[in-house]
């Protein structure tokens, strides 16, 4: 019997992060099993206000939320992970045409179909595993929906750099005519203190998901890093509105991914993640020429926002 250890050829991607300075990972590899766990305990923390206030804006606002869907509708989610949020407008909406989640994670995408599936036995449901931030082809659906409605909660769209942003708009309004709508859920600019602690949890969960990058990278592509070399931190850039992760490298180190030998220095910084927070002005200013706004719903404390976008 021979046992093969299988990895990934590594990503051209990962590495031209690596060569930059500071050296950058995408946040995308986050999310492999344990990590897409490790962000439902962040969800739940005290400190994490993103996903209860989300939460409670789309609860709040529910019936005002599904007027944006016609019949038959179909519901497209991009990074739809557990699905948390949907079941709310599953359960609220009239008559779906269908859900399309779409998720990096297969695993964690397949799961969460199979429990969907048994609660909303009625409901079409065409999963697919894919990296969203690349075009891509939009399942068919039993009987051509008339309306797409695309959701994008939890402020992902913050991950990405403002040019990234720019150019994911632009991939959704491609895939979207006029009639069609998208909900797009964001976090909004606050006191510093806030968004601090949010980042930096008394638990040390998201320091465990940060670190949690390396673990998910060495399973992909058989890199070597030890996560014991490196320290989490999160910093708030005031210029830019966005929390930036960073793993400090505690130690000078080699490490090596595929062919490739990378050094990092004691207290080089890697960078994992932003997490833009933005004003409505800021998003008008992104979509513009693309989306418009149509409707703004917000939390008592103007936390976060969840935002119904119309194609230009
Ligand atoms: C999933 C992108 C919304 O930016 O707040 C949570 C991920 N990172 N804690 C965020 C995250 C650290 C999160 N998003």
């Amino acid at each position: 019997m021979i046992n093969e250890i299988v990895v990934d050829k590594v990503s051209k991607e990962l590495l031209d992060g690596l060569n930059k300075t500071p050296k950058r990972i995408s946040s995308k590899y986050f999310y492999d099993k344990r990590g897409s766990e490790l962000f439902d305990k962040i969800c739940e923390l005290d400190e994490y206000y993103l996903t209860r206030t989300e939460w409670s804006i789309l609860s709040e606002n529910i019936s005002s939320i599904t007027e944006c869907f016609r019949d038959n509708s179909l519901l497209v989610e991009f990074g739809s992970g557990s699905s948390t949020k949907t079941r709310l407008l599953l359960e609220n909406i009239k008559q779906l045409g269908g859900y399309v989640p779409i998720d990096i994670s297969e695993q964690h995408l397949d799961e969460t179909v199979i429990k969907l599936n048994q609660e909303f036995s009625g409901l079409e449901i065409r999963p697919l595993a894919a990296d969203y931030t690349k075009p891509l082809q939009l399942p068919e659906i039993h009987g051509e929906a008339e309306q797409r409605v695309i959701f994008f909660p939890g402020s992902t769209l913050g991950n990405f750099t403002k040019s990234e942003s720019r150019n994911f708009l632009k991939i959704i309004r491609s895939e979207i005519k006029k009639g069609d709508g998208f909900i797009l859920g964001i976090d909004l600019v606050k006191d510093t203190k806030v968004l601090l602690d949010a980042y930096n949890d008394s638990m040390n969960v998201t320091a465990e998901f940060n670190l949690n990058i390396l673990q998910s990278i060495n399973d992909q592509f058989g890199s070597d890093f030890v996560l014991e070399n490196f320290e989490h931190k999160a910093v708030y850039n005031e210029i830019e509105n966005r929390i930036e992760m960073y793993l400090i490298s505690l130690v000078d180190q080699n490490v090596s991914i595929g062919e490739d030998l990378f050094y990092i220095q004691k207290n080089e910084k890697l960078l994992t993640e932003y997490s833009h927070k933005y004003t409505i002005e800021a998003i008008e200013k992104l979509c513009e020429n693309l989306f418009t706004i149509s409707k703004v719903w917000t939390d008592p404390k103007n936390y976060f926002a969840e935002l119904y976008l119309l194609p230009v």
